[in-house]
């Protein structure tokens, strides 16, 4: 497998992302009903300053891409979008693209991961659940009843973060996940005399 930047001239692998996006989303998401509004999001992800990177196996197939978009004058960065061709998911690819991110946001100074992952059809248990007034016991106590990608980001060192109820609709939320993807503890607020300071 190789990991490189997807290329806004290179219109054929852009369409191949886009066949990745719908295929990928399909009946967990209304993000991404038809080719041209994927197209369309993967042309989005290809604003200058952003990150496109696409997994091919050895003959040039698309196995899936990932983007990245600055926010926080670039010291956080989304994860926006993660997609994985259904026929090669659970073999290492997301992982990969993941691992492959943090290391372009680490080169560029960020610190932070972050990413929201959509429950839109009752994937987790918090899935049509009213989780006011406690939103963090709600997260917390939340499981994953259909394989809600959730438990992918915590296997690749994310933690939940947050929850944004109602992203979706009445009871289909967001749930927000980040990681720290440098240790370097430098700027305003670093303390080199304490623990976990500069070294
Ligand atoms: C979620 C997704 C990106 C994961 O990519 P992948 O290539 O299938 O995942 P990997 O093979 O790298 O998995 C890494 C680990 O996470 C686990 N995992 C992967 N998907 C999972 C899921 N949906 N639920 C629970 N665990 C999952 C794997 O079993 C593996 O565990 P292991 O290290 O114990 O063996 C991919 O399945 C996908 O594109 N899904 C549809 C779109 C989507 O949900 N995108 C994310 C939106 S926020």
């Amino acid at each position: 497998m190789h990991i490189d930047d997807l290329r806004s001239t290179d219109s054929a692998t852009i369409d191949r992302a886009s066949v990745v996006l719908v295929d990928a989303f399909r009946g967990i998401s209304a993000a991404w009903p038809d080719l041209d509004a994927a197209r369309a999001e993967v042309v989005e992800a290809l604003t200058p300053g952003q990150l496109v990177r696409v997994a091919r196996d050895d003959e040039g197939a698309v196995l899936g891409w990932i983007g990245g978009i600055p926010t926080y004058d670039g010291r956080v960065w989304e994860v926006h979008s993660l997609a994985v061709a259904p026929a090669h998911q659970r073999r290492g690819v997301g992982r990969a693209l993941l691992a492959d991110l943090e290391d372009r946001v680490r080169e560029r100074g960020g610190l932070t991961l972050w990413l929201g992952a959509d429950d839109e059809v009752g994937r987790t248990s918090l899935g049509g659940v009213d989780p006011y007034p406690d939103l963090l016991g709600a997260l917390a106590g939340m499981r994953n009843i259909t394989e809600h990608p959730f438990e992918f980001y915590l296997k690749c060192g994310f933690v939940l973060a947050g929850i944004v109820p109602d992203a979706n609709g009445w009871g289909r939320p967001d749930i927000l996940m980040a990681k720290r993807v440098s240790g370097a503890r430098t700027g305003a607020g670093a303390d080199a005399s304490r623990p976990g300071g500069p070294v």
